[in-house]
């Protein structure tokens, strides 16, 4: 496939937010005619297109990739036009004109997956962030919102199902075997929300009567035979709309609601206005073939998308530096959202573990950048864990001090003042500023500063008086060497040690570099519990003695609070021991301290199952390695596994007594039932790592008796990961058994690479350079890439192979996947681009790695950004 736009000849300009103008031409209504076909999709648009104020400038289209084959003003055939690059320029004399353009393009040659696209037969688009300008000439940037008509003419048998945005107005049948459809949204919107869908599709449906009484029509389509696994994603979607409802006073506003599910996809999901298209995976469900984590996540990415109507649709950003805008505000009413449907304490500790596996990183390394980013040279690059998770965190702090009630006052300002406009993050601060009667003004800097701040804290006593000292530091990041003090919202508690009691929450607001804060009535020194909750986004030093932590571990009534205890008592424990600095005598009471918190969780009748679970999770080997100036991720790997194999020996028999309660559970998606899963094949890893043998036999009899995908899935991780000699038939059994099983089930075989590309088992690396060559692989589906290399990449003890090995597979992969799909590729820099925070003989290997692939031709803007970042 020849593509114009992927090979650009000198590096590609920065885009700077500073140079932001508004536009100067608006497109106030558009129409579009679809000629669909699998490879020479005709598409005809007519522009009415409107001088603003007294603009001077000519009209300019952007295009990508495209080209014009025939330009009419006003219906009258048009050559004073010219192309400056990408973008197509017309002089136009008047206020408003008719402008008419045709193109062609070839959806079947779009392995981009951007614009639109081929999937399996179908038609589909994907328009965010500037995929629209793929399909014809248009100013495609968010602040240029237009009324949308769209014809679309396809072969019937090919194409039963013509899908669009709004609602349909028309549709009909032609001579020659074609039939049509015509759609309208009478919702403004930007040209990434724009979608079209045509394909051989069936649809589940519901319905949604609305506080207002609206009835609105739901439909989920998906391919035949699919329609069996729509069920939860239906059940998310009711709920998202009755809790915007409820909790934001948001109603839906259109009569239908359309979500369809492609196989071949870039993101997890797209929130085109009434015409959501899913990723598969965040769709399909039923419990052979899904985990509870992906029942979970799929009503996580619905209940997101669905959100999206309101924020990020009737309110829009008025360009790409404010992604968080709708990106930040939207992920935090996710996750408000998934807390009320489920275990509150558990989604709130996931979410955390996520930000710090995926956003510190970030943080900390050569791509950092604000959540509001000041440049960038391909938008795509910035669809990160800091725009939005980190962008989640800064808005959940606006609710922690400004309080629930007060806060909605805030949100309801804002979507009331900005209804129908392309806003800023700065729009968004000044309505809750307004509306929740709150003083942002230093706690903006959270939109301005990369980098994650470090409180440190230091509580002393003396008489009957504590003093707690915080200060805080916000470390360097590319092009911000220095930095302002932010406002940190710590919720804190100061724990009796006779009683195990606080006398009551405070929140403490650290604004200055360094705060003193005193509190009397303390005969005795208190236990310090701070960023409770994890109220603010920082990493806080806070040297504790190990008692203070099994204590907290113990007694803290926030369960966050209680998770991070043990964590700490983990992590300070293994950092120690990977720096070489835990004589014999620390370790053994490191050790003990740690199993003796892990005994009394396992038998705390008090906690439900889920939280225990989440209570037994050791830190990850990248939050150990975060800690580090420079890790070395083999002493780590090795630390990690020798904590697990000493509670799996210590505790062998409350884990098999864990295991054999847990698997006497019968499945139901029951809060109970889910907690005994997580916890059986928690059970397992720990038996695996000190006596694979018996974990192997049990793995086996978990994956032999599974009714369900958690627990086989689970059972086949561990079996996967034992690379003892005498449990490799057992290991290769349920590997070919699980494939035989699947065989054809997209989503589950990718579930069957990624087991093996994460497996703790030494011979990763050669499995997956096998799997590779495997038939069903193909570097063409996002979703199968992902399983196979992401899992690897994200493999430490596989991927920091000592060779090397790791390292150069990544960017073999970059290199091969680059011209197919340049937006995927450059998702698999970041992790080599962590070379500065790794010992020096990797780091080198490492950088050897981005060497090479910046000096290959022709690479897509998207890789090519990322790795000379990474080499600065
Ligand atoms: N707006 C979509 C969502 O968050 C994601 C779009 C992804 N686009 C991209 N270029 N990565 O739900
Ligand atoms: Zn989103």
């Amino acid at each position: 496939m020849t593509d114009l736009s992927s090979t650009p000849a000198v590096p590609a300009p920065v885009i700077h937010r500073a140079d932001y103008r508004p536009p100067e031409w608006l497109v106030p209504e558009i129409a579009l005619d679809f000629a669909l076909s699998l490879t020479a999709t005709h598409v005809r648009a007519d522009l009415e297109v409107q001088r603003v104020g007294t603009a001077s400038g000519p009209l300019r289209l952007d295009g990508d990739g495209i080209a014009a084959k025939s330009v009419l003003i006003d219906g009258t055939a048009h050559n004073d036009w010219y192309m400056d690059g990408d973008s197509l320029i017309i002089d136009l004399p008047g206020e408003r004109h008719t402008v008419t353009i045709e193109t062609e393009i070839n959806p079947a040659a779009n392995t981009q997956l951007s614009g639109l696209y081929a999937s399996g037969g179908m038609l589909c688009t994907q328009c965010e962030a500037e995929g629209f300008r793929r399909i014809t000439f248009f100013p495609d940037r968010p602040d240029v919102l237009s009324r949308y008509t769209v014809r679309m003419t396809g072969e019937k048998a090919a194409f039963p199902v013509l899908l669009s945005n709004g609602n349909p107005v028309a549709s009909g049948d032609n001579a020659d075997g074609t039939h049509w459809a015509e759609w309208h949204d009478p919702w403004p919107k930007p040209s990434y929300l724009f979608a079209l869908v045509a394909g051989d599709l069936v649809a589940s449906r519901d319905s949604f009567t609305t506080r207002s009484g609206r009835r609105v029509d739901l439909a989920i389509y998906v391919r035949a035979g699919d329609e069996t696994r729509t069920g939860h994603a239906m059940k998310a979607l009711i709920d998202s709309m009755r809790w915007d409802e409820d909790v934001y006073g948001r109603e839906y506003d259109l009569d239908l609601f359309n979500i369809v599910a492609v196989a071949d996809f870039n993101a997890g999901a797209m929130e085109n206005k009434g015409l959501n298209v899913f990723n598969t995976r965040y769709i399909l469900a039923d419990p052979e073939t899904a985990t509870d984590g992906d029942y979970d996540a799929i009503e996580g990415v619905v209940a997101h998308e669905y959100f999206h109507n309101w924020s990020g649709n009737r309110v829009t950003c008025r360009d790409w530096f404010q992604l968080s805008l709708k990106e930040g505000f939207t992920v935090l009413r996710d996750q408000q959202f998934s807390a009320d449907m489920g275990s509150a304490p558990v989604k709130r500790i996931e979410d955390v573990r996520i930000l710090r596996a995926a956003q510190f990183p970030e943080d900390s390394g050569p791509l950092a950048h604000p959540i509001r980013p000041d440049a960038y040279q391909e938008i795509s690059n910035f669809y990160t864990a800091t725009v939005y998770n980190k962008g989640a965190e800064v808005i959940r702090m606006m609710t922690v001090l400004a309080g629930p009630e007060r806060f909605r006052r805030g949100t309801d300002l804002y979507f009331d003042r900005h209804d129908g406009e392309a806003a800023t993050c700065e729009d968004f601060v000044r309505a809750i500023e307004d509306g929740a009667e709150l003083d942002l003004g230093q706690f903006r800097r959270w939109y301005e500063q990369a980098g994650t701040p470090r409180v440190t804290a230091t509580l002393t006593h003396a008489g009957d008086t504590a003093t707690l000292v915080l200060s805080q530091t916000v470390p360097a990041t590319p092009g911000q060497p220095d930095k302002q003090p932010m406002v940190i919202p710590l919720r804190t508690a100061l724990f009796d040690r006779a009683t195990g009691q606080h006398r009551g929450e405070q929140l403490l607001v650290l604004t200055e570099p360094e705060q003193t804060f005193t509190f009397p009535g303390f005969t005795a020194p208190p236990v310090l519990s701070i960023n409770r909750g994890f109220s603010a986004p920082v990493a806080i030093d806070l040297p504790m003695e190990t008692a203070d932590l099994v204590f907290l571990a113990a007694h803290d009534d926030d369960p966050f609070a209680r998770y991070e205890a043990m964590q700490q008592l983990m992590v300070r424990h293994l950092v120690a021991a990977v720096s070489g600095d835990l004589p014999d005598e620390a370790r053994g009471e490191g050790l003990a301290a740690i199993r003796d918190v892990y005994a009394s969780v396992l038998a705390d009748a008090a906690l439900d199952d889920l939280m225990r679970g989440e209570l037994l999770i050791l830190p990850g080997e990248g939050y150990i390695a975060e800690q580090l100036a420079q890790a070395d991720p083999s002493r780590i790997h090795a630390e990690r596994e020798a904590l697990k194999r000493w509670l799996g020996s210590q505790l062998a028999g409350p884990w098999q007594a864990l295991h054999d309660r847990c698997t006497a559970v019968p499945y139901s998606l029951e809060a109970a039932a889910r907690g005994a899963r997580k916890l059986k094949t928690q059970a397992l890893v720990y038996l695996a790592a000190s006596d694979p043998v018996e974990a192997a036999r049990r793995a086996k009899a978990q994956y032999d008796a599974a009714d369900n995908m958690t627990d086989r899935q689970g059972a086949l991780m561990v079996l996967a990961g034992i690379g003892t000699a005498e449990c490799d038939e057992a290991r290769r059994a349920a590997l070919a058994d699980f494939h035989a099983r699947f065989a054809g089930n997209a989503l589950v075989i990718d579930k069957w690479f990624s087991i093996q590309a994460s497996a703790l088992h030494p011979d990763t690396l050669a499995h997956v350079t096998a799997l590779a060559a495997h038939p069903d692989f193909t570097l063409t589906n996002p979703n199968r890439v992902r399983a196979l290399y992401m899992a690897f990449a994200a493999n430490p003890q596989a991927f920091h192979a000592a060779d090397g090995a790791g390292y150069r597979m990544i960017a073999d992969l970059i290199l091969k996947l680059d011209p197919i799909n340049g937006n995927v590729a450059a998702r698999f820099v970041p992790p080599l681009g962590r070379w500065r925070r790794i010992e020096p003989t990797r780091a080198a290997l490492m950088r050897a790695e981005l060497e090479r692939i910046a000096a290959a031709p022709g690479l897509s803007r998207d890789v090519r950004e990322q790795v000379s970042k990474s080499l600065e």
